[in-house]
């Protein structure tokens, strides 16, 4: 495995560059000395196993038993499929969209090297429906996941595959059952016992949004014949890269401060990823969930109302360049721009050389497709930073394994970085567990009876026309 380290180009924050709306690099040497005392808080949350997500890339047992068991278990299924949702699932999507074959699933079985793998992180009707119509269920194994063990979505769609599963496979429904969840608490757990289902733990101390590389995900990766060992590697890596206390050295604490000044000082209260790459898009999504949980909180650890959070938007280039672009340009300068940038592509295709005479062809002709794409990057980040709006970049030389670790641990170390900043909790999610809460109400759950009824009552006072 090469080594390609993984790029942060911060040229276009920097009021130097872009102007006022901008970040100075004297206002990011102010943040110098309290970066060392947030870098002493992290490093003993670490240490002290607080937080556990620096950790899970030094797990050799976990990779010996992902291995083992996807050694055991791949030729007797066609299809894996992860039931879960956020932290769950988002992850999960973003490896094997990075990882594998944009119709991973379409291929033949001796190309695609892996089963077929689907993610069901949703309970709309029509599509659990239909997916559950699509499947042969005796050839699939189903990976439940939910740290809680008590997710309502995550819930239903267990009792309806294990119904499904009793009546084709009878009382060894268990065989195409795999459970990942706390190690301790909740109901899943209980189950696995009762029933001796195959299972897998998610530390205590990593919560859903930081878990990609636990169980999580690594399960998964496992069954899609992703190299695990290299996608660990490249974290392992990064989070050697970002145990420096030194702000200007460190991509991860240097990206969060940015972002952190942009959206306290400049009013940039809008964080757009920006990915030119299909197979990077996923991430964005990924993203969203990791900056929006962490950082979108009501209170201060001082338990002052302080509302906070930048808004994660996803964009895809080129296709959103002529969607988006007019107003990532003209509208309100409210938002910092985040390019995925991959320099070399797995795949290109080279527009053909022959010349037609007409001027807006012609140009075009023996280029190669990731020339105009990456142009079509360049002169995007150049339109929207000439205007003074602050953009940066996170360069992949390639994607593989190694570089997507790297990329993953830098965005949990930054998520992590920016709660010392705003001074919040950036592991716990009060406000999805108040709709957890009122799922349960709404639907009966015993002891949620009163949520019900001052939802219901509410509903007294809509407005419909
Ligand atoms: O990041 C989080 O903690 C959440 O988004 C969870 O992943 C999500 O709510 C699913 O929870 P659970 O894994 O407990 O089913």
């Amino acid at each position: 495995m090469k080594k390609l380290p993984l790029k942060f180009d911060y040229t276009n924050l920097l009021a130097e560059n872009i102007g006022s709306e901008g970040i100075s690099i004297l206002e990011i040497e102010r943040f110098s000395e309290i970066t060392k005392t947030y870098h002493k808080i992290l490093t003993n949350d670490k240490e002290s196993d607080k937080i556990g997500f620096y950790n899970l890339p030094f797990d050799k047992k976990l990779v010996k038993d992902i291995n083992k068991f996807v050694k055991l278990n791949k030729d007797r299924f066609e299809n894996f499929v992860v039931l879960g949702i956020g932290g769950s699932a988002l992850g999960n999507i973003a490896l094997l969209n990075s990882l594998k074959h944009t119709f991973h699933n379409f291929l033949p079985k001796k190309e695609r090297k892996g089963l077929k793998i689907f993610i069901l992180d949703n309970i709309d009707p029509e599509y659990v429906y239909n997916f559950l119509r699509t499947i042969d269920i005796k050839k699939t194994l189903f990976n439940v996941i939910s740290k809680s063990g008590s997710t309502a979505e995550t819930a239903a769609q267990f009792l309806i595959i294990v119904d499904l599963l009793k009546r084709k496979l009878k009382n060894k429904f268990t065989r195409n059952l795999v459970i990942t969840t706390d190690e301790k608490n909740g109901d899943l757990r209980k189950i696995v016992d009762k029933y001796k289902i195959n299972s897998f733990t998610i530390p205590e101390n990593v919560g859903g949004r930081f878990s990609v590389l636990s169980s999580v995900g690594l399960l998964t990766a496992g069954f899609a014949n992703i190299k695990i060992e290299n996608l660990l590697k490249g974290a392992e890596d990064m989070l050697k890269k970002c145990q420096t206390e030194k702000l200007l050295e460190n991509p991860a604490y240097l990206n969060a401060t940015f972002h952190y000044l942009l959206d306290t000082q400049k009013k940039k209260n809008i964080s757009v990823m920006f990915s030119y790459s299909n197979s990077l898009y996923y991430w964005a999504d990924w993203y969203r969930q990791l900056w929006a949980e962490s950082l979108g909180k009501n209170r201060n650890r001082n338990g002052e109302i302080i509302a906070i959070g930048q808004t994660p938007v996803k964009a895809l280039g080129v296709t959103d360049q002529h969607s988006q672009v007019q107003l990532y340009t003209e509208g309100p300068n409210n938002k910092v721009f985040t390019f995925l940038q991959i320099e070399e592509f797995r795949n290109d295709t080279t527009i053909p050389k022959f010349r037609t005479n007409y001027s807006s062809l012609d140009y075009l002709s023996g280029h190669k497709l990731s020339e105009l794409f990456n142009s079509e990057m360049k002169a995007t980040e150049y339109a929207i930073s000439s205007k003074g709006r602050p953009c940066c970049k996170i360069i992949f030389p390639k994607i593989n394994e190694y570089t997507i670790g790297q990329f993953i641990m830098l965005y949990e170390i930054q998520t992590a970085f920016a709660g010392e900043l705003y001074n919040i909790d950036a592991f716990n999610q009060p406000g999805v567990e108040a709709g957890k809460i009122a799922t349960y109400g709404l639907l009966g759950r015993e002891g949620y009876g009163d949520k019900a009824k001052e939802i219901l009552t509410k509903d007294k006072d809509r407005k419909i026309i």
